[in-house]
């Protein structure tokens, strides 16, 4: 019997608005991107849902469509794009300032990029201490709620525009400073009394989570603050029939992590030390400067060896691994960042090893296919009738957001297989589980 059910999906007719707070380097490579795409001016390296096949049924059926051929996805040219910032740069303008893509091929796809003017943003100064210069495009209003309404105002307004059937959003803005689960997480009520008494324990991203999930918009979160992992949205998420996905965009150093230490656990390897290192001189770096930042993002990268080393199952692997992540701004070398991690293995009877990885990485290059990907299976997921937390969707995040006690998977390749395996579900064709007994014994 196929454990798969066939979800009643609605197509994807008419446009998709992808709403991003936060039109910096990863939201305009982002952008940029699609619409270079579009223009058949470059491929969209990096994008499961654009160059991703899947297998159906048996190795031996010869069936493995492209993902987008197989479920319906918003196509790229059905997007349209639009955000929040506390500068005032149009799409356009930032993309220049950040420096990811070449003038050139800015250039050519300059006109749809100035359109983007970024809508005022909600911001809260002690939430991101590092940004410099003109911040002053940004809402006024009486309290939080009237800010979140604006926001709802503002992707209404949006979409009227942009005749827009569906919405939405990601988050990428800067990352915000460290927060705790407080009393006024805890439930819609006591959140939204927040919201109007304006509680200092709301963090902007909040707000956007909030104004988005209430209209049933589906909200990913591409940093690591908490955002969307409290029990007051997640309620909000149930209610409206709402996706929502996080946290944190898996790129660079954590991707080869998660990459690499599945590997090494595979083969019963162990691992005394792991030491990482990057530098970054674009304003994430400098935003990340900031220590109560900083704190945010350490805490994203640092669970991800724990979970997937088990050091409580494997004591004489992993008890001891000493772990130590740090980022350090460096403007010299823009988004190009560099990661370098030296790994201290040892083998057989305890005989030491080294591994050096040196990382020469783009970061909004590796983040920008992630964006696209989410915006489109967070749209799929609100067709498809899935609501709350898409755990399905940790393939994208460093730091995934699951159920109240269930412990995050952060191997890749489990959540590879969790993400096509979800797919197949919904689709009502057979899981794949890689036993392949029926090639042998075909009884
Ligand atoms: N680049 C990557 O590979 C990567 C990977 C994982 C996560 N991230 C996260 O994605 C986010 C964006 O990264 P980036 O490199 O584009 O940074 P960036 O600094 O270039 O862009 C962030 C933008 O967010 C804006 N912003 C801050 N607070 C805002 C608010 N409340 N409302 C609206 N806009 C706001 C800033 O003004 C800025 O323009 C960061 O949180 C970063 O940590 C990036």
């Amino acid at each position: 019997m196929s454990d798969s059910m066939k979800a009643k999906i609605e197509s994807p007719t008419g446009k998709l608005g992808v709403l991003c707070p936060g039109l910096g380097a990863v939201a305009t490579t982002f952008i940029g991107g699609v619409e270079a795409v579009s223009k058949g001016l470059a491929k969209p390296i990096g994008s499961l849902t654009q160059m991703g096949t899947i297998r159906l049924g048996k190795r031996t059926d010869d069936r493995s469509p492209k993902i987008k051929e197989f479920i319906e996805l918003a196509g790229l040219g059905d997007l349209c794009f639009g955000g929040w910032d506390v500068f005032h740069d149009d799409c356009y303008q930032s993309a220049v300032n950040c420096k990811v893509l070449d003038r050139e091929l800015l250039d050519e796809i300059r006109p749809a990029l100035e359109q983007i003017k970024p809508m005022p943003a909600v911001f809260d100064h002690r939430y991101v201490k590092k940004l410099k210069g003109d911040t002053s495009n940004v809402k006024d209003g009486r309290n939080l709620m009237a800010k979140a309404e604006a926001l709802m105002k503002d992707m209404d307004v949006f979409a009227d525009k942009n005749k827009a059937d569906r919405l939405v959003v990601v988050w990428c803005g800067s990352t915000e400073a460290y927060l705790a689960e407080k009393p006024v997480h805890k439930d819609l009520v006591a959140f939204e009394n927040g919201l109007k008494e304006n509680d200092p324990d709301i963090a902007p991203s909040m707000v956007y989570a909030y104004a988005a999930i209430k209209k049933g918009i589906p909200f990913a979160n591409g940093a690591p603050n908490l955002t969307v992992e409290i029990p007051a949205l997640l309620e909000l998420a149930d209610k409206t029939n709402t996706p929502v996905s996080g946290k944190d965009f898996k790129t660079g150093q954590t991707l080869m992590k998660t990459i690499i230490a599945p590997g090494l656990k595979a083969r019963m390897l162990g691992i005394s030390g792991w030491f990482s290192t990057n530098i970054l001189g674009n304003r994430d770096g400098e935003v990340l400067d900031d220590p109560e930042s900083f704190k945010t993002k350490e805490k994203s990268k640092l669970g991800v060896l724990d979970y997937i080393l088990q050091p409580e199952k494997y004591p004489d692997l992993y008890r001891d691994l000493y772990h130590k992540v740090r980022i350090n701004y460096y403007p010299p070398r823009g988004d190009a960042k560099e990661g370098w991690d030296n790994l201290d293995i040892f083998g057989w009877l305890g005989y030491p090893m080294q591994i050096k990885i040196d990382f020469l990485c783009r970061d909004s290059i590796l983040a920008a296919p992630i964006v696209l990907d989410v915006a489109l299976f967070s749209d799929f997921a609100k067709r498809a009738g899935l609501k709350g937390i898409q755990e399905w969707l940790s393939f994208y995040f460093k730091s995934p957001i699951t159920a109240p006690g269930l412990y995050p998977e952060h191997d890749l390749f489990i959540q590879l297989k969790k993400l096509k395996n979800t797919l197949r579900y919904l689709m009502g064709e057979d899981l794949i589980t890689h036993l392949g007994r029926e090639y042998y014994d075909p009884r």
